[in-house]
């Protein structure tokens, strides 16, 4: 492994893209591979053996791309797939969760912190175990929000309708005097907007993308792994392409896709 070698970056599909922005903003001079799984996407919804198994082979994937480092952007994946992974895989892997928690647990006054993610997420607890392990008397409040996922995959990041179900969801948390918010999943990032309205000023949102990005600086430096002489540079690899992907993944992304490959699984 040199430092010359790309970033792999995979996610169950192109939420996942909000983490690629941010590393592609915070470290100029590394290129990346990303894979989106679309077309076994949601994994938020599916067993913690089918998300392993495929998180197996999106790694498998990647390290045929001769990839230095992995970043699990996807925080299903990350939360019943990650430590496995690293046990499996000689690579340096990261995910979003623990950049998540070090991040809510700074950030909170009150310990009172809430957690929101897919049903698997909150399912394997991985967000509350780990606040719990370096805060003991947090109060963490978990919550999974399954419809907020495709809300965003139609775009519809600011509607009424995205309101209505924010406030469903999340109404809650005003009672409960959280003072932060983990947005634990891809797309939450892109709800930051109505979820901030609804918890209402004073909770702190952390948005695990920013974080993430920040801790996967502090490993390849770590590591002696960080490229800073190389031209910025991502390929986006797909297992299934919609014919709006383009339109989409831009707007999560924040910059133009020129290509985009398929990879069949
Ligand atoms: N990428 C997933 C996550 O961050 C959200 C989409 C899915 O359910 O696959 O948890």
């Amino acid at each position: 492994m040199t430092e010359n070698g790309a970033i792999g970056v995979f996610d169950s599909g192109i939420g996942g893209l909000t983490v690629l922005r941010e590393l592609l903003t915070r470290l100029p001079g590394e290129s990346f591979i990303y894979f989106g799984d679309t077309a076994r996407v949601p994994y938020g919804t599916k067993s913690a053996e089918t998300v392993l198994k495929f998180s197996r082979e999106n790694v498998t994937f990647l390290l045929d791309q001769d990839v230095k480092f992995i970043v699990v952007a996807c925080n299903t994946a990350s939360a019943e797939a990650v430590p496995r992974l690293q046990r499996e895989f000689r690579i340096p892997i990261v995910g979003v969760i623990e950049p998540g928690v070090r991040a809510a647990v700074r950030m909170s006054k009150t310990s009172k912190i809430g957690v929101i993610g897919t049903a698997g997420t909150i399912r394997s607890e991985a967000y509350q175990r780990g606040i719990k392990e370096i805060s003991p008397q947090a109060e963490v409040t978990a919550r999974a929000c399954p419809l907020f996922v495709p809300l965003v995959e139609e775009g519809w990041v600011d509607t009424p309708t995205t309101e209505m179900v924010a406030e469903s969801y999340l109404g809650e948390y005003r009672k409960r005097e959280i003072d932060v918010l983990v947005l634990g999943c891809t797309h939450y990032p892109l709800l930051r907007d109505v979820i901030g309205r609804v918890v209402g000023e004073r909770v702190a949102l952390v948005d695990s993308a920013v974080e993430t990005a920040s801790e996967v600086q502090r490993v390849l430096e770590g590591e002696h792994l960080r490229n800073h002489g190389g031209e910025v540079d991502f390929t986006i690899y797909l297992s299934d392409i919609a014919p709006d992907f383009k339109q989409v993944g831009e707007r999560i992304l924040g910059r133009e896709i020129p290509q985009v490959r398929l990879r069949l699984v």
